[in-house]
């Protein structure tokens, strides 16, 4: 199946992109400290769907959070990966579709969705480069 690669070198902390593969929304998002350690501050056991940060990035780029944009309740795209979008009350992402709210670890913390967002198969291939599928 057809795998995309995506630079990143454009994206600021604190920002995101979305993008595509697979026809489906991919939101490729550069946390800041602050974000990190907020995610990092959450007990796990209390979530939902309980997973660490570190367990849904790769080994020394906690910052970098990849996920597909696709609400794990009924499928809507959230919000919150462009410039001035609704993060949510935990700052991450938002499904305006019923009220999903998505922490800085896009777990999700308050509403109907079940799961988090998914982590979907990825790879640096470079500082700069990632390759999702
Ligand atoms: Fe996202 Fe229902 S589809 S909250």
């Amino acid at each position: 199946l057809a795998s995309a690669e995506v630079d990143v070198s454009q994206i600021q902390p604190g920002q995101a992109i979305k993008t595509i593969w697979r026809k489906q929304p991919v939101f490729i998002r550069n946390l800041t400290e602050k974000e990190i350690a907020e995610a990092n501050a959450v007990s796990v056991g209390s979530l939902r769907d309980p997973q660490t940060l570190a367990e849904r990035t790769k080994e020394g780029k906690a910052n970098w959070l990849i996920t597909l944009g696709v609400c794990t309740h009924l499928g809507c795209v959230p919000l919150g990966a462009a410039e001035g979008e609704n993060k949510g009350e935990f700052g991450g992402y938002f499904c305006p579709c019923h009220g999903s709210h998505y922490d800085t670890a896009a777990r999700i913390r308050k509403g109907p969705a079940p799961k988090n967002l998914e982590v979907p198969e990825y790879e640096f291939t470079s500082d700069t480069v990632v390759q999702i599928g």
